[in-house]
């Protein structure tokens, strides 16, 4: 089955040809094109993102964007089988362009659409794999076709991914069930319990800011830029206990509370106090700013941990599984894996370029939706979705999984 998968729920034009088999027994990926349009530069001025101005961003790139996964993919139009769009949540003007954009796209090719839950795609992001043969050859395509690299990750820029009929990287999934899945994003921090595929169970999340969220709002107070996560782990890398001579110590809220939410907005404050307070010390940018970081990231990364161990102990998962833009940085990503391995369970990681927001990880839940194995589109994901399914597809801002 090819699905074209259409993603815009927040500041990344996203759009993906991949082809999916195997049903649920052997699920098996291969991404034929992979384009992302990053609008950090126009938000990047005001240390977030603005909505409006988001939805125009989106309305001039979705056509070339979309245009561009067709071509690169070498498939035919004719031979899509569905298409996927993130139908919520997120920002509503930015949504509303990627669905009516993929309804128009079913109308005039007679085509079944299907509405993906956003957070559902992060999760499937896991099951997107790189092969052992196309690792080895070490593809990297970058885009030929005009389409601008967005930043991913720590010192990765990676926006468009192009692998033609001998380059496929394939991907396949080992993962078992129960699986728990801590999603890390710029909007949502939760810890989901995955009994089989379609049934998801949110057993903890945020009480307020979202862990990508802290790491953007930290960042704009030491002067980092945006995106913030990426930018405060290049900063902690630089830090070096040794040469210390002033003492930094931030909370790690909620760490031993009896259940298994998290908050924020608090570490963020700390961070600004402790910033004020090292500035009035006439400390230099250049010596606190790499300790501010390195320790906020520890911060964030402590409390993810401590929780996800949590519900390790008490739930019995087979499988743990990260998702979401935080889950591309390395020092949680190790550390994490680190902790889980005494537990004798399968940890899993997306590979980076699906780790931030991508349509492939889209047209992966729609292939489970499609063959009856999601719960995300709502009424909208019954098997076999006709080709006048766009007629009620909807955005919606708040979707729950
Ligand atoms: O999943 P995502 O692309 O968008 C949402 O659905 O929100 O996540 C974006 C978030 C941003 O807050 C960004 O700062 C964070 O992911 N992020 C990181 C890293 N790369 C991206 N946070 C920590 N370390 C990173 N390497
Ligand atoms: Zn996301």
């Amino acid at each position: 089955m090819y699905i074209l998968g259409i993603e815009t729920s927040c500041d990344d034009t996203a759009a993906a040809v991949i082809k999916a088999e195997g049903g649920l027994k052997r699920p098996h990926f291969s991404v034929l094109s992979n384009v992302s349009y990053s609008q950090v530069a126009i938000h990047k001025k005001f240390g977030g993102i603005v909505p409006n101005l988001a939805s125009r961003a989106h309305l001039e790139k979705i056509a070339p964007t979309v245009k561009a996964a067709l071509l690169m993919s070498d498939i035919n139009s004719d031979d899509i089988d569905l298409i996927a769009v993130t139908r919520g949540p997120g920002l509503l003007p930015s949504l509303l362009v990627g669905v009516n954009f993929a309804r128009a796209l079913a109308y005039k090719w007679q085509k079944p659409i299907i509405g993906i839950n956003h957070i559902e795609g992060h999760i499937y992001s896991n099951w997107l794999k790189e092969s052992r043969s196309s690792f080895q050859s070490g593809l990297r395509a970058r885009s030929g076709h005009g389409v601008p690299r967005s930043g991913t990750s720590e010192g990765e820029s990676l926006s468009a991914t192009r692998w033609g009929a001998r380059e496929k990287r394939e991907r396949m999934s080992k993962i078992l069930f129960p699986a728990l899945i801590l999603i890390i994003s710029g909007g949502h921090t939760e810890l989901i319990l995955m009994k089989d595929y379609g049934k998801y169970k949110i057993i903890g999340e945020t009480l307020d800011d979202a862990a990508g969220e802290c790491f953007d709002k930290t960042a704009r107070i030491l002067g980092l830029g945006f995106p913030g996560g990426p930018a405060i782990a290049v900063e902690a890398a630089e830090f070096k206990i040794k040469n210390l001579k002033f003492k930094i110590s931030l909370p790690r809220p909620m760490i031993n509370s009896e259940d298994y939410n998290f908050s924020f907005s608090g570490l963020k404050t700390a961070v600004l106090y402790l910033h004020n307070d090292l500035t009035a010390q006439n400390l230099s940018r250049e010596v606190m700013r790499p300790a501010i970081a390195a320790e906020v990231q520890q911060a964030i990364i402590d409390v993810l941990i401590s929780k996800t161990l949590k519900v390790v102990k008490n739930y019995n998962p087979k499988s743990v599984m990260i998702a979401g833009g935080v889950s591309a940085n390395k020092k949680l990503r190790e550390e994490m894996s680190k902790k889980i391995a005494p537990y004798k369970i399968s940890f899993f990681a997306p590979e980076l370029s699906y780790t931030t927001d991508n349509a492939s990880m889209i047209a992966a839940a729609g292939y489970f939706s499609a063959i009856g194995g999601s719960a995300s589109g709502g009424n909208y994901s019954a098997k076999k979705p006709k080709p006048d399914s766009w007629k009620k597809m909807e955005a919606n801002a708040n979707l729950k999984l």
